[in-house]
């Protein structure tokens, strides 16, 4: 199968928005850690995330290097601040915690679908050598969205015993 330019201009412009999306993620994440304070397991578990979400972007980086080509400052910075408002949009909701958590969960969604397309893209055109850190950053993913999965009975079982004792249950 031949590959023209454009067809390279469409995985540069998927790893651009990848690279965004975790300079996204890690605003979202430092959104939430800057608020929690009830829910250590949350806290420790978001800190795990922004390790491995650094890791990532550290990976997108070494296969833009690979093609000579380089991360987006502008969407980077754009979707950084998009981040922040979004995590900041549940900050007056009584369940906040429960609410970050699910909309984690949705985006996490997002990122899986986001790599398994870019590794489709790099199989397609023959990138092999993005292959493995592609197919790692989504294998954190989908483990990062098992663990949130996994989590939310804990939270919600926790914030309403919270609530129910007249303790801080929102963050
Ligand atoms: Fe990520």
């Amino acid at each position: 199968m031949h590959h023209s330019e454009a067809t390279r201009d469409i995985f540069i412009a998927g790893l651009r928005n990848a690279h965004a999306m975790e300079s996204q993620a890690l605003a979202v994440i430092d959104t939430q850690l800057g608020r929690l304070e009830s829910y250590p397991e949350m806290i420790s578990m978001l800190q795990q995330h922004r390790h491995e979400t650094e890791g990532q972007i550290a990976r997108l980086d070494q296969i833009f290097e690979g093609l000579g080509e380089s991360a987006s400052t502008f969407k980077d910075t754009a979707m950084s601040a998009m981040g922040s408002m979004q995590a900041m949009g549940h900050a007056l909701a009584g369940d906040e915690i429960l609410k970050n958590h699910m909309a984690d969960y949705m985006f996490e969604h997002f990122e899986i679908a986001a790599y398994t397309s870019l590794i489709t893209m790099a199989q397609s055109m023959g990138h092999s050598s993005a292959l493995p850190l592609l197919q790692q950053n989504l294998a954190e993913e989908q483990r990062f969205q098992q663990m949130l999965l996994d989590s939310l009975p804990a939270v919600t079982e926790k914030f309403l015993q919270r609530t129910a004792s007249g303790q801080k249950a929102d963050v």
